[in-house]
């Protein structure tokens, strides 16, 4: 473990301060051991992927940060029923290369991942997709550590995926994800541009790009949140350096010099908003590192 490791250089907002112990491990086990002397020393524990959908808090927090960045190890099998392939990929892969692999080799359905940022660990944490899409039916298992320190391997029947919150997310115990299988089949790569071209045109109002977390707040039933603060007036709303985005109101941008208060006192701002607006209270969407205090 290492102590006092700067993670602004590991969230897309590029913001927030240090942890006091920081761990990269290389295998389930090392995870399993890091998780269980963090629970064992009473310490707050943080799951770090590829930092695209969090907010880490300034200063220094006291907590242990492991990150999955080194679990990027991936293998590919055909399986003997001889329908397509079946991937089994680290917690820690990245997102682009995952879906740059699958275009490479004509492997359909992981065109929902088009400009997603992140590691598989973290899309899958957080249930990553577009228009109802995601990983849900291609999913085979999913390898989890937990806080009783036992490494499992869950089977896909039964895994209960809901809209931007994996089987986990809810209550078993479950710390992080270390790895996954999917099974993925041939497709026409002319298909697979398409659906790609289609996933893209869908963002095609987001800032890419800037230095954003992705969509702040989750859509709440039956609406989008964007809209919602398109409509309350939240574009181009300002603290500091955070400033929500004309492109799309679901985005704040850092654009320079942010500090994380300045963008959780916007984030904040927006909801009372749109509360105000229309009695809506939205829910993030985004992991917090540190204390914040929602509601
Ligand atoms: N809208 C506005 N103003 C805005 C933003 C949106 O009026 O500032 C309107 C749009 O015109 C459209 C509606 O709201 O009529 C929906 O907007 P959009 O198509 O951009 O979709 P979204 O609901 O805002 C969701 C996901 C995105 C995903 C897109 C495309 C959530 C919270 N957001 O956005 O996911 O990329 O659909 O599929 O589920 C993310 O989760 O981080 C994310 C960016």
């Amino acid at each position: 473990m290492l102590r006092n490791y700067p993670l602004k250089t590991l969230n897309t907002w590029n913001v927030g301060g240090s942890c006091s112990l920081y761990s990269a491990p290389l295998s389930a086990l090392e995870a399993r051991d890091a998780v269980a002397s963090s629970i064992n020393g009473g310490e707050k524990l943080y799951i770090l992927g590829g930092g695209s959908n969090i907010l880490v808090g300034d200063g220094e927090l006291s907590a242990v940060v492991l990150h999955t960045n080194r679990l990027d190890d991936i293998k590919i099998s055909n399986p003997a029923s001889g329908n397509g392939v079946l991937i089994e990929t680290g917690a820690g892969y990245p997102v682009k290369k995952l879906l740059a692999l699958a275009i490479e080799n004509s492997w359909g359905g992981l065109e929902f991942l088009t400009g997603i940022p992140g590691t598989v660990g973290g899309a899958l944490w957080g249930n990553a997709g577009a228009r109802g899409e995601g990983f849900a039916p291609l999913v085979e298992s999913v390898e989890t550590v937990d806080t009783g320190g036992n490494i499992r391997m869950w089977n896909a029947n039964g895994l209960d995926w809901k809209y931007r919150e994996c089987p986990f997310s809810a209550d078993k115990g479950v710390v992080l994800i270390t790895r996954c299988f999917l099974r993925l089949s041939a497709a026409p790569k002319s298909a697979i541009i398409e659906r790609i071209g289609y996933f893209a045109s869908l963002k095609k109002n987001q800032p890419l790009g800037r230095k954003t977390a992705g969509c702040v707040f989750k859509n709440p039933d039956g609406d989008s949140a964007g809209r919602l603060l398109d409509a309350a007036g939240c574009k181009g709303l300002r603290v500091g350096g955070a400033i929500v985005s004309p492109n799309h109101a679901n985005f704040i941008e850092n654009n320079g010099g942010a500090t994380s208060g300045d963008i959780f006192s916007l984030c904040e701002k927006c909801r009372e908003r749109v509360f105000l607006y229309c009695g809506v209270r939205l829910e993030y969407e985004i992991h917090f590192f540190g204390t914040f205090k929602t509601d």
